[in-house]
């Protein structure tokens, strides 16, 4: 498998509350993602436009703190946006834009990669800008990644990596229900130390009742 250039990663707990509204979805994502809407956020492929911002957004120093090292330079980005069209297209990998409603600008990524044949098992990142931090975004994008990594790619195992010092990686993971299963030491290869992470996970059928379960809450 191509090496995947950096991976931002994500988080979660319990209050599976609102459900998100996703929309467009295709089982076709090999040959185009779809357009995911939630109540805050919608995600959609990545464009060579998005580049420059989203290359000021993953650039930040606290944004990049605890992720691979985002490309250094705008060109670089737009090597990155097309790779990761390239790995969609192998059916190896997804990147999502997060494009906040009423915006045109992308903010943040998620991405989902196999590291099974077919998606069994998938690991997923994410990243926003910083001045999204807080504001529920993370948590309206983060629904509807998962949904789609369960119902479309047909994954049954998502795997995320938080290193244990990334406080908000860590707890947003928490809230939005993984669990913490183990801790790979000294995993994490960051400004030349290796760190600790936390190695979150969620299972499709945990997903699939959680979400029941805030349904049927809604209805009764
Ligand atoms: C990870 C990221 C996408 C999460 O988005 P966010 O908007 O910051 O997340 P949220 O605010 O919804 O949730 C973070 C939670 O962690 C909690 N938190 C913050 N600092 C914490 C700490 N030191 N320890 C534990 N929890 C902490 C927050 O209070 C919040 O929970 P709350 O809403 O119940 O108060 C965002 O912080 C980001 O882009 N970080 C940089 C890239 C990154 O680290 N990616 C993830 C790698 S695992």
């Amino acid at each position: 498998m191509e090496k995947m250039p950096y991976q931002p990663q994500l988080e979660p707990t319990p209050p599976f509350a609102a459900l998100p509204t996703s929309s467009t979805v295709t089982n076709d994502w090999r040959t185009g993602l779809p357009v995911l809407v939630g109540s805050l956020v919608t995600l959609r492929e990545m464009r060579a436009s998005d580049a420059p911002a989203l290359f000021a957004a993953l650039s930040h120093e606290q944004v990049a703190r605890f992720i691979s090292p985002p490309p250094a330079t705008v060109d670089g980005f737009g090597r990155f946006i097309n790779w990761t069209m390239r790995q969609r297209q192998a059916g190896e990998y997804v990147c999502f834009a997060v494009v906040p409603h009423g915006a045109d600008r992308a903010i943040g990524i998620f991405q989902v990669r196999s590291l099974q044949p077919a998606f069994g098992t998938a690991e997923w990142g994410f990243a926003l800008a910083l001045e999204c931090w807080g504001t529920g975004m993370f948590m309206d994008g983060a629904r509807l990644v998962v949904d789609f990594a369960f119902e479309v790619l047909g994954v049954h195992r998502l795997e995320a990596r938080a290193a244990l010092k990334n406080g908000r990686g860590n707890g947003a993971l928490q809230k939005l229900g993984a669990a913490q299963e183990a801790v790979l030491r000294r995993s994490f290869a960051c400004g030349g130390d290796y760190l600790d992470q936390a190695l979150w996970t969620i299972l499709e059928e945990d997903w699939r009742r959680a979400r029941s379960v805030c349904a049927s809450h809604l209805i009764h």
